[in-house]
């Protein structure tokens, strides 16, 4: 699975026969620039929830359900999760656990696919004081398997575990009967998901720890507008043999 926010990247993920697309809230950070994934909205999830359906109609979406959505009550979740499926989602993802497993089940219950989100949940950003691996005492590796096992009984289909040791994500996978998808939690998981502009190294300036790159495509981007405004300030103008006679 990887993130990813419009209908272009949609297109050539969809082309790349990626499992599934994650229109993750991350697109508050890496397309809006704000700090935190805090300040992803409903709307703004559907939007682009909606551009990427325009660009892989075929493919299996998963949106995120943005900060707090899921904690003012069902109508709330309801809603909020209805907009993204008829934006094209397939499936919301809600992180965390502890105080609405009764609204993940209430989704369920109410036709709506759920993908579940552990370990480092970046909508928790506060309160847990940066992006820090979780479950690394044996009070908060309990708390996690409690809280799969909770997920796992309220219907997800699946779980993004996010930022634990490799061990515990080993253990969670096997105490499951549903898949668990990995981000910085190890191999030992059923599936991976990255940002794709962090697999492509488009941002020169952010480099988490667990995202292999698979290319530096800064270095290409910024090469390509460097070439293209050389090629315009100068005498070689190789642009005006593009244009259609
Ligand atoms: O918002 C996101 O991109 C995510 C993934 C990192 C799992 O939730």
């Amino acid at each position: 699975m990887l993130a990813a926010y419009d209908a272009l990247m949609a297109r050539l993920l969809a082309r790349a026969e990626v499992d599934a697309i994650l229109v993750g809230d991350s697109v508050a950070m890496v397309m809006h620039g704000f700090p935190t994934t805090v300040h992803a909205t409903v709307e703004m999830m559907a939007t682009h929830t909606a551009a990427v359906r325009r660009g892989a109609p075929e493919q299996f979406i998963v949106a995120d359900m943005p900060f707090l959505s899921a904690r003012r009550g069902r109508d709330c979740a309801v809603a909020a999760a209805g907009q993204l499926m008829q934006a094209g989602a397939n499936a919301v993802k809600i992180e965390g656990a502890a105080g609405h497993a009764d609204i993940v089940a209430f989704l369920v219950e109410s036709g709506i696919p759920v993908m579940g989100h552990l370990g480092l949940t970046p909508q928790a950003f506060h309160q847990l004081g940066g992006y820090r691996t979780q479950g690394r005492t044996p009070a908060a590796a309990a708390q996690l398997r409690d809280d799969a096992a909770a997920l796992e009984r309220a219907g997800v289909f699946a779980l993004v575990l996010e930022c634990i040791p490799p061990p515990l994500a080993k253990e969670i996978t096997a105490d499951l009967a549903v898949p668990t998808i990995g981000i910085g939690a190890g191999a030992d998981t059923d599936g991976q998901v990255l940002v794709l502009s962090d697999l492509l190294g488009l941002d020169p300036d952010f480099r988490p720890r667990f995202a292999h790159r698979y290319r530096e495509a800064h270095a290409d981007v910024i090469g390509a507008v460097q070439a293209f405004a050389h090629d315009v300030r100068g005498a070689h103008r190789p642009i005006e043999s593009e244009v259609p006679a």
